[in-house]
This record gives structure tokens, C-alpha cells and sequence, in this order.
């Protein structure tokens, strides 16, 4: 098939252009190349420099395209409030000049890269009151190191569970609230244009290419650098907030998955995980371990926003895009306390 691939140049983008191409399609790169994100352009097939805003340089693009998947998007927990422009125009105007350009075209096929931050907070059981929506963690509980959410009709401290693709979305980030709306607004296009979307909502994803520590990398990198420098990596609160680390490549296997998945028209959402949740300090002491680096440091520092857990349950994307991760954590690791990261 032919494939636009928006956001090719980055670092999951890298990985879903390569296992597109692997498999046989035909792709074409849209990427801004950000300085910010970018010293190199992806080699082996078309790249077109432009932003997804541009609606001309759009519509040049999707000539002749069966479906987009579109990565392009500013990533990370945003640093600044003066950021919300820069996010909302590229992550939401940009998907929204995308789509109309798609309907304009007949392109009627998009795999829609989301995140697992649409959800907030993940799923959890009061031991008394059963599934429970917890209340933020204040800044006095965090300082007091009162980590685990709490159940608001009682106190108890809660269990943390899967959470699935029909869980309430509450975006707690800028950036979270800008995915979001790019599922309502490729959700609305669907309905509207007769389209199909696969909206992707990815765990955390590490791996080769990963950006290297900036306020926008993920944990994993941070750590990963730290590393690398001597020093330990400092583990944030007491460690046992969960999340569910996924290779990149399985990340791209399941984006080759959901090209198919774009056969049936409407709107779906899948988390795409690893389905073997680990703790951050259990990442940590893994990845340590893998380089032969320092011990790492629990400092009980927090992060105001952060969630406390969010694991993934990986069965929707299992039954309807026959996706399941093939590489386990403590292989990722020791691939990643070697592999090149992105200046
Ligand atoms: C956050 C963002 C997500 C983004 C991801 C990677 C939100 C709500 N979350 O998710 O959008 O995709 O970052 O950029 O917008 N930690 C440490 N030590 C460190 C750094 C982090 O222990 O040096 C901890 C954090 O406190 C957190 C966990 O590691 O508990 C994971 O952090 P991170 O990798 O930033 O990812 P998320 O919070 O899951």
C-alpha cells in the first residue's frame, strides 16, 4: 500500500517507517524536522520537509495515499505554560489540517498515534469500595510522601489495576489534553467523512534512537544518560510507581498491524504495551544492572502532575490487531544500555 507517514523522522516514526517498508508498502516521510528533535532525515525512500500544518504541502503529500499513520506531534510533559500555542498548533491544528486534507483527497485510512497520558490517572480498587476514580495527589501528600492514591470516599490507600480502552479520558497535561483531542477530532472525521481510524495509545516506549535526557525524554533515557555519564539515576517518589515500558520495535510492529486494522470503517482505540508492567525503581535497577552503572538513587523528589501507575491491559489490541510484544523488559534493557540515543 501507499503510506504517509507524518512525524517519520523521529524516533518512533524511524522505527514505523522502517517496518513499514519491510513488510512492503510503499512510504512517504512528512516531517518537519524540527531542530529540536532532529540532526538527520531518515534515508531509503521520499521525504517531503514540511509541517503538517501547511495545508498545501499536505495535500501534495496524500496524492495517491491509501492510509496515513501520523506521528507527527510535540511529545513530553511540556515545561511551560508559554508552550500551549506551540503544542495546540501542532499536535491539534496540525491533525486538523491533516484530516480535512485526507477528506478533500478520499484518503479514508488513518492509524493515529495517541498515548497512554489520555487516561491520567489508571484504574483502581478501593479494597471497600471496588473500582474507584482516585482524587489527584495534592502537593502535601506528595511532600509528605504520600505517593499511592487514596480512595476519596474512604482514605484507603488503592490497588492499582489495568486499565482498558473504554476507561473515562482525563488528559492532566497539556500535552495529554492535545492527545486527546486528536482522538475527538479523528474520531469526529471518522463519523463525518465515513473514515477508519486506529488510534494508538502508546505506553511508555524506549529503544534505540530514543532522545537522549531533555525535559522531553522519557524516563528511560534519563536514566539510560545517567548512566552513561557515571552517575546514578534518581528515582523519583519511592519508586513503585508502575508503568508498562514497550520496546520501540514492538511499537512499530503493532503500527504495521493497525495499516490493516484501517480495512473496517469508525473509530477504535488500542493501548499498545507491553502487557508486563514494572516499576520505575525496578526499570531503574534493571537498566543499572544492564550497564554495569551505579546503584540507583531513590530521592523522593515528585514531579507536580505526575501519575502514580498506569498499566495496560493488552487485550483489545491482542484480539483485533493480533498484536502482542514480543520483546520482554529485561532484553529491551540490556539492547538499550548500549544502543545509540539521539543528541
Ligand atoms: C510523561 C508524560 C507523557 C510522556 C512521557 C515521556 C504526562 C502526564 N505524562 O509520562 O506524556 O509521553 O512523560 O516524555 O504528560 N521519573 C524518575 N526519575 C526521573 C524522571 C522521571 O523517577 O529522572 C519518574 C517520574 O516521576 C514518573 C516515571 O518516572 O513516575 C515516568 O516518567 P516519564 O518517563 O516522564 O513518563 P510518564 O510520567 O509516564
Amino acid at each position: 500500500m501507499r503510506i504517509l507517514v507524518t512525524g517519520g523522522a523521529g524516533f518512533i516514526g524511524t522505527h514505523v517507517v522502517a517496518a513499514l517498508r519491510a513488510a512492503g508498502h510503499d512510504v512517504t516521510v512528512l516531517d518537519l524536522l524540527h531542530p529540536k528533535a532532529h540532526r538527520t532525515a531518515p534515508e531509503g525512500g521520499p521525504l517531503l520537509r514540511a509541517d503538517v500544518r501547511d495545508a498545501a504541502a499536505v495535500a501534495g503529500a496524500l496524492a495517491g495515499v491509501d492510509v496515513v499513520v501520523h506521528q507527527a506531534a510535540l511529545v513530553g510533559m511540556g515545561v511551560d505554560l508559554a508552550d500551549l500555542p506551540e503544542y495546540a498548533g501542532c499536535n491539534d491544528l496540525g491533525t486538523a489540517v491533516l484530516l480535512a486534507g485526507m477528506a478533500r483527497a478520499g484518503v479514508l485510512r488513518l492509524v493515529l498515534a495517541s498515548s497512554m497520558v489520555v487516561y491520567g490517572e489508571g484504574a483502581y480498587a478501593c479494597p471497600r469500595h471496588g473500582a474507584t476514580e482516585p482524587a489527584e495527589r495534592t502537593p502535601a501528600d506528595l511532600a509528605a510522601g504520600r505517593f499511592e492514591a487514596r480512595c476519596p470516599a474512604c482514605g484507603a490507600a488503592l490497588e492499582p489495576g489495568e486499565v482498558d480502552e473504554d476507561a473515562a479520558l482525563r488528559p492532566r497535561s497539556v500535552y495529554a489534553a492535545t492527545k486527546t483531542a486528536q482522538e475527538h477530532l479523528a474520531a469526529a472525521w471518522a463519523a463525518g467523512a465515513g473514515g477508519a481510524v486506529a488510534a494508538l495509545r502508546y505506553h511508555n516506549v524506549y529503544g534505540p534512537g530514543m532522545p537522549r535526557d531533555t525535559p522531553y525524554s522519557g524516563v528511560a533515557a534519563i536514566f539510560r544518560s545517567a548512566l552513561q555519564a557515571g552517575r546514578a539515576p534518581r528515582v523519583f517518589e519511592d519508586g513503585g510507581q508502575r508503568r508498562d515500558f514497550v520496546h520501540v520495535t514492538d511499537v512499530a510492529a503493532a503500527n504495521l498491524a493497525a495499516v490493516d486494522a484501517t480495512g473496517r470503517a469508525g473509530f477504535r482505540a488500542y493501548n499498545i504495551a507491553s502487557g508486563r508492567p514494572t516499576t520505575v525503581g525496578d526499570l531503574a535497577a534493571g537498566l543499572a544492572a544492564a550497564t554495569g552503572g551505579p546503584e540507583p538513587v531513590v530521592t523522593g523528589e515528585f514531579r507536580a502532575g505526575d501519575v502514580r501507575h498506569v498499566v495496560a491491559s493488552a487485550a483489545r489490541a491482542r484480539r483485533e490487531l493480533g498484536f502482542t510484544a514480543a520483546i520482554g523488559l529485561a532484553e529491551g534493557l540490556r539492547e538499550f544500555a548500549t544502543a545509540a540515543l539521539r543528541a
